[in-house]
C-alpha cells in the first residue's frame, strides 16, 4: 500500500519523506488555508515546492464547482508540474470533469466520496484515483474501512484500473485496517505515519541493547 501525506505544510512533507517512505502527498482547500496560503501566485508556489519535496503524485484541488471553473483550474494546475493530479468534488459537474480530463490524458483524484454508488461513476469516468473518506464516515456511526474493501472488491471484480486512495485517515489503526480493507494508497496526517513506529518494546529493547553495547566498548 502507497503511504500519501494529507497536508499542504512543507516541514512535516520534508520530514516524513526524510523516510524515503513516502510516496505523494494530498491536499485539500481546507489544509491549503490551514497554512495561511493567500492568492493564486501563492497557492501555485505551494504547490510547485510540495512537488519538488516529494518524488510522486501531488493531488490539488479545484476551488470550482461549476464544469467549466473545474476545466479551467484543472488545465492550471495540471500545468504546474507533472506530479500533480487534480482532485475534483464526486458530483455531477464533477464527474463529467473527470470524464473530460481523462479523455484529454489528465490524471485526476476524484474526492468527497462515501458511497460504492459514487465509486462506479468515478471509476467510470476514467478517474486516477478515488477518495472515500474513512473518520467522517466514522463520525456519523457509518463504517470507512467497510467501504474501502467494499469498493477495493468491486474495482478489483470488474478490472477497474482508479487506485483506492483511503482519506480521512484519523489514527494509526485506519492505516492498518486499510492495508487489510485493500487500499492502494492511504493517506494520512504527518504524524500519523510517524506515530507507526511507536511501540514500547522498541523502545524498551533499544534502551537494553543500548546499555549492553557499551559494556563492550
Ligand atoms: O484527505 C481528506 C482529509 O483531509 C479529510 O480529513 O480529518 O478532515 O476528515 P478530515
Amino acid at each position: 500500500m502507497k503511504l500519501f501525506a494529507d497536508t499542504a505544510n512543507l516541514n512535516k512533507i520534508r520530514e516524513v519523506a526524510e523516510l524515503g517512505v513516502l510516496d505523494g502527498v494530498t491536499t485539500n482547500p481546507s489544509l491549503m488555508a490551514k497554512e495561511g496560503i493567500k492568492g493564486a501566485e501563492e497557492i501555485k508556489r505551494r504547490y510547485i515546492d510540495i512537488c519538488n519535496l516529494v518524488d510522486g503524485d501531488v493531488s490539488a484541488e479545484v476551488f470550482a464547482t461549476d464544469f467549466e471553473g473545474m476545466i479551467r483550474e484543472g488545465k492550471i494546475l495540471s500545468s504546474l508540474h507533472e506530479n500533480i493530479v487534480v482532485k475534483i468534488p464526486c458530483t455531477k459537474d464533477g464527474i463529467r470533469a473527470v470524464k473530460y480530463f481523462y479523455d484529454n490524458g489528465v490524471r485526476t483524484n476524484c474526492t468527497l466520496v462515501f458511497s460504492a454508488g459514487q465509486a462506479l461513476l468515478a471509476a467510470k469516468a476514467g478517474a486516477t484515483y478515488l477518495s472515500p473518506f474513512v473518520g467522517r464516515l466514522d463520525d456519523i456511526s457509518g463504517d470507512g474501512i467497510e467501504l474501502i474493501a467494499q469498493i477495493a472488491e468491486i474495482y478489483d471484480k470488474y478490472d477497474y484500473e482508479t487506485e483506492v486512495l483511503a482519506a480521512s485517515v484519523r489514527h494509526t489503526m485506519h492505516i492498518v485496517q486499510c492495508m487489510d480493507a485493500g487500499a492502494d494508497v492511504a493517506t494520512c496526517p504527518p504524524e500519523l505515519i510517524l506515530a507507526l513506529l511507536n511501540h514500547p518494546l522498541t523502545d524498551s529493547g533499544l534502551a537494553r541493547f543500548t546499555t549492553d553495547a557499551q559494556k563492550m566498548t
